[in-house]
């Protein structure tokens, strides 16, 4: 039966509807906070993407994430995706989402409230009379402001079932639009979810009303297994991120739940609106951003997942891909040309590059990019689609940045004590200083925290190559921690001691952006 839902109208029988919480459940997970500007390009992207509801972020958590949302909601004030904040289950909450997404053409707030026992008694200390009463008033007020009501069960696949039906039929009398039932801990089995969603679909009186909607953790690996459970079962919205980022193991991918939907289509008998060609570019903006970088292996996006290597596969590629492609690489955005531009190649040509990979710059940022090109390709003897992603997603990191690495100079070797000499701008004036250390890289860092002293523990230092050969750039993550806060700073060369000190004053950046913003709040406490 069509479903008339105030945000999707009467949605197609077999369309599911994509939740993307990548800036919310993904960002709220250790090391992967992103700033504003961040936000915004992966909503941008994510829209690109044919994502249906972005979950923008937790509007009360902190000023930031109130902005964050407020920007997102501006962007999406016409059209594009449903523009999402989380709350829980009080007036303070539920109004700091209603004032955040107000901009949006379509805003959502989403509630949320424990229904299991342990969730009840320890965190809430609250009774199961109580829990139905909060629904009622939170869900209420909520609809009293905007049509597209969300409620989650936290902790749900681990709540008491029958109670389970009373609290969403309770949520739906209220005006909820969409239930959600989250495997907030990531422990149940496939066959759960399928219980769990037959029983509230076909008992839950109204049930009819809602859209139900699964959200799924990877504690035992399983997000993916259970979210493809729920659909089966009925579930018409998903709730995942790109990469599966998000709390501890993280959440369904998107990626690897949209490709199942498409290549099972013969089994699911539903669709998404994604577009997937996008998906490789969206994956990789992400663990640019974040500096997390997916396994070889991963599903969809890892490097490896389209790779051929035993002697047999390959004979059977050669003669039909289909012997051992289940789905084609070209289908989630993986190009076979990758060999691309080099040192002769021109502005049309670099700026046709980025437009096939998904890139549109304005004038000054392509200028820029070009710029830095023409250096990499007089450096480098080909330049592979990936130089000029990460070239490009370099660029576009460090358009705001407050402090900016103009010069750098580093002399090391056997038998000398590595010694770094650098200019840095400072809000537009430029410092210099220098400094030695135990090592070049250390000898880079010790100089910025002269001329720009600050006070933060490294936490991490890590060095991938962007591709292979030793004329490879080199990505550089660095994370600092400050109050028991994480920041990541990215930068790519291919001069690694360069692509550190960028990574380095990347991170530097973000710490400044951190600092002018209150802390967040705990996101599971008591409601
Ligand atoms: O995992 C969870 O329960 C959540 C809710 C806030 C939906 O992320
Ligand atoms: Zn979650």
């Amino acid at each position: 039966m069509a479903l008339n839902h105030p945000s999707f109208g009467n949605l197609a029988d077999d369309r599911i509807i994509i939740f993307d919480t990548t800036l919310r459940d993904g960002e709220q997970s250790p090391g992967f906070s992103m700033n504003l500007e961040e936000k915004l390009r992966m909503a941008e992207s994510l829209a690109e993407l044919g994502a249906d509801v972005l979950e923008a972020g937790f509007a009360i958590a902190s000023r930031g994430d109130f902005e964050s949302v407020e920007s997102i909601a501006r962007r999406f004030a016409k059209d594009g995706p449903v523009v999402a904040s989380l709350s829980r289950a009080s007036t303070a909450d539920i109004m700091s989402s209603i004032e955040a997404t107000r901009p949006a053409a379509r805003p959502r707030v989403h509630i949320v409230l424990a229904t299991s026992d342990l969730h009840m008694r320890v965190k809430l200390r609250m009774t199961r009379d109580e829990v139905l009463e909060r629904i009622t008033e939170s869900v209420t007020l909520a609809r009293n402001h905007v049509a597209d009501v969300e409620w989650s069960a936290e902790d749900g696949s681990r709540s008491d079932l029958e109670f389970l039906c009373r609290c969403v039929e309770t949520a739906i009398k209220a005006g909820a639009t969409t239930i959600n039932i989250p495997d907030t801990v990531g422990y149940a089995l496939p066959a759960d979810m399928g219980l769990i969603f037959s029983t509230l679909m076909n008992k839950v009186p109204g049930a009819e009303r809602a859209i139900f909607s699964t959200h799924n953790h990877n504690d035992l690996g399983l997000a993916v297994a259970n979210t493809l459970a729920a659909i089966q079962a009925g579930a018409r919205q998903v709730e995942c991120t790109i990469n599966g980022i998000g709390e501890r193991a993280g959440n369904a991918s998107l990626e690897e739940v949209a490709m199942a939907v498409r290549t099972r289509q013969n089994a699911l008998n539903r669709s998404t609106g994604i577009r997937t060609p996008n998906i490789l570019k969206t994956s990789r903006l992400l663990a640019t951003i974040t500096g997390f970088d997916v396994q070889p292996n991963k599903a969809i996006v890892g490097r490896n997942a389209f790779a051929h290597e035993s002697g047999i596969h390959q004979d059977g590629v050669l003669k039909d891909a289909s012997t051992y492609e289940i789905m084609t690489p070209e289908s989630v955005g993986w190009t076979t040309n990758s060999l691309v531009l080099g040192k002769h190649s021109g502005r049309a040509a670099f700026r046709d590059k980025l437009k096939a990979l998904g890139y549109e710059l304005g004038d000054n940022a392509l200028n820029d990019a070009f710029r830095r090109f023409k250096d990499l390709a007089d450096r480098k003897k080909v330049v592979y689609d990936e130089d000029v992603m990460a070239l490009v997603d370099d660029e576009v990191l460090r358009q705001h940045d407050r402090v900016k690495l103009t010069a750098l100079t580093v002399t090391s070797g056997l038998h000398t004590r590595p010694m770094a000499t650098l200019k840095l701008e400072i809000d537009g004036e430029e410092k210099e200083g220098m400094a030695v250390g135990d090592g070049p890289v250390d000898a880079v860092f010790n100089a910025i925290r002269n001329v720009y002293p600050h006070d933060v523990a490294l936490k991490l230092y890590a060095v991938q190559s962007v591709t292979g050969g030793t004329d490879a750039q080199a990505r550089v993550t660095v994370r600092f921690e400050e109050k028991g806060k994480l920041v990541d700073g990215q930068g790519a060369d291919t001069d690694t001691i360069v692509a550190s000190a960028r990574a380095y004053i990347h991170a530097l950046n973000k710490l400044l952006v951190k600092r002018e913003r209150t802390a967040p709040a705990d996101l599971h406490p008591a409601a």
